[in-house]
């Protein structure tokens, strides 16, 4: 029996998740296959139960449905309860929907990946939306020394920095208050998509700190431009991106993919 999963969002056309799926079922030589489904944006609850009619076991999901996913699940974990989203459901024995999120996990071990140390470091997070949201308890279990929220809209980032306050050092503010210098910086707002820059100050970073962007693309976004002139070591999302996937693989399958060849392979076709 082959299992069938996929990944919803809207749109859903330029995911990379289902060749991600395919090359970790190769890896593993799990016998499973991964579709690309674009639910309609005001059904999200009905496309995924027509998918588990169907014999579907589990699924990521993606922009817009994260929110969706989160209220349709019967269960959740301790994560996805804080992150207040989900990006893998799976169907239980019993036929109850399972949500979690891999999301917080994926950034912390691609940091990891990559050698930048989370633990005893000063951290700055830009945004205080969903994806801001969804990383702040697996930063704070990583032992980070303090975790500073910046925002455009400085009250969303202190309601932020109060829900988390009991998980560690948090504390929220606006971009004109961003006082470094920081080991990491990790964009987690949507400005990159438009090419925008948070105003920030010069001396952001200290020797041998990271920028991070959950964004990627073929060329550096303007934000790790802007930090890799400022004596940054720069990283982009794609990593994040794979090492979800990872997660979510083996919470499904109870196995968790090698990574390595994955990156090399992804970041030539960008
Ligand atoms: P996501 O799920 O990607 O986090 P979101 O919940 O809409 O999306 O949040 C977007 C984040 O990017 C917010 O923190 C937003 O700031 P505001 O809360 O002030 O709206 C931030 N953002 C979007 N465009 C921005 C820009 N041009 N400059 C700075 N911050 C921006």
């Amino acid at each position: 029996m082959t299992d069938r999963y996929a990944v919803f969002g809207n749109p859903i056309g330029h995911s990379r998740s289902p060749t991600i799926h395919a090359a970790f079922a190769e890896q593993t030589g799990e016998a499973m296959r991964y579709a690309a489904i674009e639910a309609p944006k005001a059904d999200f609850a009905g496309a995924w139960r027509r998918f588990v009619a169907e014999g579907g076991s589990g699924a990521n999901v993606t922009v817009p449905f994260k929110e969706a996913a989160f209220e349709l699940a019967d269960t959740l974990t301790a994560r996805a309860r804080l992150a207040g989203a989900v990006n893998t459901l799976s169907v239980d024995a019993d036929g109850a929907t399972h949500g979690d999120t891999t999301d917080g996990v994926g950034l912390v071990r691609d940091l990891a990946f990559h050698a930048a140390p989370l633990d005893g470091a000063r951290v700055l997070l830009l945004g205080a939306g969903g994806a801001s949201r969804g990383v702040i308890e697996p930063l704070l279990a990583a032992n980070v020394t303090s975790l500073t929220i910046a925002n455009r809209t400085v009250a969303k980032a202190r309601a932020l920095a109060e829900l988390f306050a009991e998980c560690g050092e948090i504390d929220g503010c606006g971009f004109e208050d961003v006082t470094g210098p920081f080991d990491v910086v990790i964009n987690a707002t949507s400005a990159s998509l438009a090419g925008d820059l948070p105003p920030l100050p010069d001396d952001l970073f200290l020797d041998g700190g990271v920028a991070y962007d959950m964004m990627y693309a073929a060329e550096p976004t303007v934000f790790l431009r802007w930090a890799g002139d400022r004596g940054a070591r720069t990283l982009d999302g794609l990593g994040m991106l794979i090492e979800q996937a990872a997660a979510s693989f083996a919470l499904w399958r109870g196995v968790t993919p090698e990574t390595r060849a994955l990156r090399e392979q992804l970041r030539r076709a960008l």
